[in-house]
């Protein structure tokens, strides 16, 4: 089976908890998950199929170390590349800036030639704007959206549906 890299970043440690529990129901073993603190542009080489994992923090803004990486990562060439991505946030206490990350990420992937899979209904959650809304369909997220700071009891089901999705995607 192909190898699939996936690289996260996490401030205060929902995505490291959220990612464990996605690796564990993902169930292959063909994933290598990787920091994106600790990777380079070099690792995303790689790789043909990709899975990014990020907060969005302070009004709109990349978790940490994808900031620090953002510069970089906007080099990347992803011809023949597809990825999916998911994003935490808080659409309550952020609502305009709800899972911005996505949508951040995404758009440079696109750009630079890549394909995003994995994009997910945003009915029923109560963002008021969001980066990570598809500009070609505006009832879809690039990627899959999780609130766990509101909704942590929905965090499992949606992990196991996205990732049935995404298998199929990919
Ligand atoms: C100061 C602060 C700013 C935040 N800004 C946003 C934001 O702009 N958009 C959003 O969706 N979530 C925002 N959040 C929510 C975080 O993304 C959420 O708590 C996430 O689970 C943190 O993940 P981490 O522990 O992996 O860093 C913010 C949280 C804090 C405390």
């Amino acid at each position: 089976m192909e190898e699939i890299g996936l690289f996260y970043g996490s401030d205060t440690g929902v995505t490291d908890d959220v990612t464990k529990d996605f690796v564990n129901f993902w169930g292959d073993d063909n994933i290598n998950v990787m920091l994106i603190g600790s990777a380079s542009v070099e690792d995303f080489k790689n790789y043909d199929k990709l899975i990014l994992g990020l907060p969005t923090w302070y009004d709109g803004i990349l978790q940490s170390d994808w900031e620090d990486f953002f510069d970089e990562f906007s080099t990347i060439d992803f011809t023949n590349k597809t990825v999916a991505i998911y994003g935490l946030g808080d659409q309550i206490g952020y609502g305009e800036y709800f899972v911005d990350g996505i949508g951040i990420l995404a758009k440079v992937i696109i750009e630079n030639g890549g394909k995003v899979i994995g994009n997910w209904p945003n009915k029923g959650y109560r963002h008021t704007d969001s980066v990570a809304i598809m500009e070609e369909n505006t009832e879809l997220f690039y990627g899959l959206a999780i609130d766990h700071d509101n909704e942590s009891q929905l965090t499992d089901e949606r992990l196991k549906t996205w990732i049935e999705q995404i298998k199929k995607e990919f």
